[in-house]
C-alpha cells in the first residue's frame, strides 16, 4: 500500500514548503511535487511536521504509596494525541540501597524488567515507539562494569542526580567516574541539577517549623541550588571529558551556566519543559497549588523569559515534559476508556508537602501548548517548534533521521495539523489518565488532527486508531552533541 499527502506546508527544522509526501509501508519513500500513489489524501490547507519526540517521560514509577497514573498504554495513547509519536523513558536502578549490587541483579535487570512492560515483543503494552535511558542512582565497581553493557540493551544515555541525598543521588567523585566511563562507551551523561545537602537541611527546618503547603516544596529547593549544580555538572564533564545534557532546565541562571559552558567549548546541552516556560512558583501557592508540585520546582517570572531566550539563541537545544503524572484526587474515580480508575495521587501530601508525589501530566500537552503560546506568540519560529521537539532529540538521543525528520528514508512519524483549530484546552481534551489538566482552560489555536505512526494512523479526527501492541523499542545509537 502506498500513500501520498497532497498540497500540504511541511515544517522542518530547517524549512517552511509546500511539497507532497509519499509513503511506502512504514516509511516516508519521496518528498516532491506531483507524487502519485494508490491512495491520496488532500492536505490542502494543513501542515505536516514530523511527529514529536519527548525525550523525558516517567510512565509507570513507582513511588511511595503510588505510581505514576500513565503507563505504557495510556501514556503512548495520551502522547499520540498531542503529536508525539517517540518518547523515552527513564528505567529506574533495580535495588534497595542495602542490597549488594549482585543481590539486585544489576542493569540488565532493570531494563529487562522496564522493558517488559513496555516491549510488545515481551508482552507489553507500548503503542508508540520508545527507548530507554538508564538512572544510575548507586555507584561501586560492579555498576562500574554494567555500563559499559547499556549500548547493547540500546542504551545510549544515563542520568544522575545531585539530588535526593540518600535515594537517586551520588556523590560528585561518582559522577565524575560515570561521566568518564559513559563518555568511552559513547553513553550521554544526563544531569538532574539541584544541591541535596541544602534542600535536605531546608525541608527539616520547615517540617520543624510546622510548615506543611505545597508551596514550601519550592521553597525548600532555592533556584541557586540548581544553577550551582549545573556549573557543578558541567565542571565535573569538563574534567572528564564527555558531553552532558541537563535535564528540565528551569532557572535562568541555570541557562547562563549552561551558556557559559558552551561559550568555552564545552559540549553541554539543555533541556526545559513547558511547565518552566508557563508557570511559577506562585502557582503552588493556591489552594490546588500541588497540581504543580514536581521537582525541579516552578519559578518566577524572570526564569520563564531567561528560558525561552535560551530556547531562542541556542543554548538549549530541547524542550520535552518531564511527564510523570498524578491525580489531584486520588480518592475519586475519574472515567477511562469506560472503566472507573483511582490512583493515590496529590492528596497524599494534603498536610505534609514531602509526601505530594512529584511530577506533572504533559506529554500530550506539549506541541499543542506550545504550537500556540510559542509560535502562534511569536516566540519561536516554526522551524524552531520542529528542532526544539522533533528533530534535536533524536539528533542528541541517536534516532535521527529514522526519526524527528520529514525525509525519504525516515519513518512515516508524522502530525497533519489543522492550523485553524480552535479549542478550549483541559482534562477534557487532553487523554492523560488523571483527572487535572495545567492548561485548562486555554485557549488554543492549530491543533493535531491526524497522527501517523510509521505509515498507520493512530488518530485520526479525534478518534484513537491506535492499539497496545503496536509500539517498538528503539535500540538507540549514540547521539550528537549539538
Ligand atoms: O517531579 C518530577 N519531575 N518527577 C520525576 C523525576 C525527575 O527528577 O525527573
Ligand atoms: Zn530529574
Ligand atoms: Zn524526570
Amino acid at each position: 500500500m502506498s500513500l501520498v499527502l497532497k498540497n500540504a506546508t511541511l515544517i522542518t527544522a530547517a524549512d517552511i514548503f509546500r511539497a507532497d509526501i509519499l509513503i511506502e509501508g512504514e516509511q516516508i519513500r519521496a518528498i516532491g511535487q506531483g507524487l502519485n500513489a494508490s491512495q491520496a489524501l488532500d492536505c490542502q490547507g494543513k501542515m505536516i511536521t514530523p511527529g514529536g519526540v519527548d525525550a523525558h517521560t516517567h510512565f509507570d514509577l513507582p513511588m511511595p504509596g503510588t505510581v505514576s497514573s500513565d503507563d505504557h498504554y495510556t501514556g503512548h495513547k495520551a502522547a499520540a494525541f498531542g503529536g508525539v509519536t517517540t518518547v523515552i523513558d527513564f528505567v529506574p536502578h533495580p535495588g534497595a540501597d542495602e542490597l549488594s549490587t549482585k543481590e539486585r541483579g544489576g542493569l540488565r535487570v532493570g531494563v529487562e524488567a522496564w522493558r517488559a512492560k513496555a516491549d510488545p515483543a515481551l508482552g507489553g503494552k507500548a503503542c508508540i515507539d520508545f527507548g530507554f535511558h538508564m538512572n544510575i542512582t548507586h555507584f561501586d565497581e560492579a555498576v562500574a562494569q554494567e555500563i559499559a553493557d547499556l549500548p547493547a540493551l540500546g542504551i545510549t544515555s544515563l542520568k544522575v542526580f545531585t539530588a535526593y541525598n540518600g535515594r537517586l543521588r551520588l556523590g560528585d567523585g561518582e559522577i565524575f567516574q560515570v561521566m568518564r566511563i559513559a563518555k568511552e562507551h559513547g553513553i550521554l551523561t544526563l544531569l538532574h541539577a539541584e544541591n541535596g545537602d541544602v534542600i535536605e537541611l531546608l525541608i527539616a527546618e520547615a517540617r520543624r517549623a510546622g510548615h506543611c503547603s505545597a508551596e514550601w516544596h519550592a521553597r525548600t529547593r532555592p533556584a541557586w541550588g540548581a544553577v550551582e549544580a549545573t556549573l557543578r555538572g558541567a565542571a565535573l564533564a569538563a574534567q572528564a571529558g564527555a558531553p552532558l545534557y541537563i535535564v528540565h532546565t528551569n532557572a535562568a541562571g541555570e541557562v547562563d551556566q549552561i551558556q557559559y559552558a558552551r561559550e568555552h567549548g564545552l559540549p553541554v546541552m539543555g533541556e526545559t519543559c513547558p511547565q518552566y516556560l508557563f508557570f511559577t512558583e506562585d502557582h503552588l501557592r493556591r489552594p490546588d497549588g500541588a497540581k504543580w508540585v514536581c521537582a525541579p520546582p516552578m519559578r518566577a517570572a524572570a526564569d520563564n523569559a531567561r528560558l525561552w531566550q535560551g530556547l531562542q539563541e541556542g543554548t538549549l537545544q530541547t524542550i520535552a515534559t518531564d511527564h510523570c503524572p498524578f491525580f489531584f484526587n486520588g480518592a475519586q474515580p475519574i472515567l477511562y476508556e469506560g472503566q472507573e480508575i483511582a490512583i493515590p495521587g496529590k492528596e497524599l501530601g494534603r498536610e505534609d508537602f514531602t509526601k505530594i508525589p512529584n511530577g506533572l501530566p504533559g506529554v500530550g500537552d506539549r506541541l499543542p501548548v506550545l504550537w500556540t503560546y510559542g509560535v502562534g506568540a511569536g516566540r519561536l519560529s516554526p522551524q524552531q517548534f520542529v528542532a526544539l521537539n522533533s528533530a534535536n532529540p533524536a539528533k542528541i538521543f541517536g534516532l535521527y533521521p529514522q526519526k524527528g525528520a520529514l525525509l525519504p528514508g525516515s519513518d512515516a512519524d508524522l502530525v497533519v495539523w489543522d492550523p485553524e483549530r480552535r479549542v478550549t484546552y483541559g482534562t477534557a481534551y487532553a487523554q492523560h489518565r488523571t483527572d487535572y489538566n495545567l492548561y485548562e482552560g486555554w485557549e488554543l489555536v492549530g491543533m493535531p488532527e491526524k497522527v501517523m505512526l510509521r505509515g498507520q494512523w493512530i488518530v485520526e479526527d479525534g478518534r484513537w486508531l491506535g492499539r497496545a501492541g503496536m509500539g517498538r523499542f528503539l535500540k538507540r545509537r549514540s547521539g550528537l552533541v549539538l
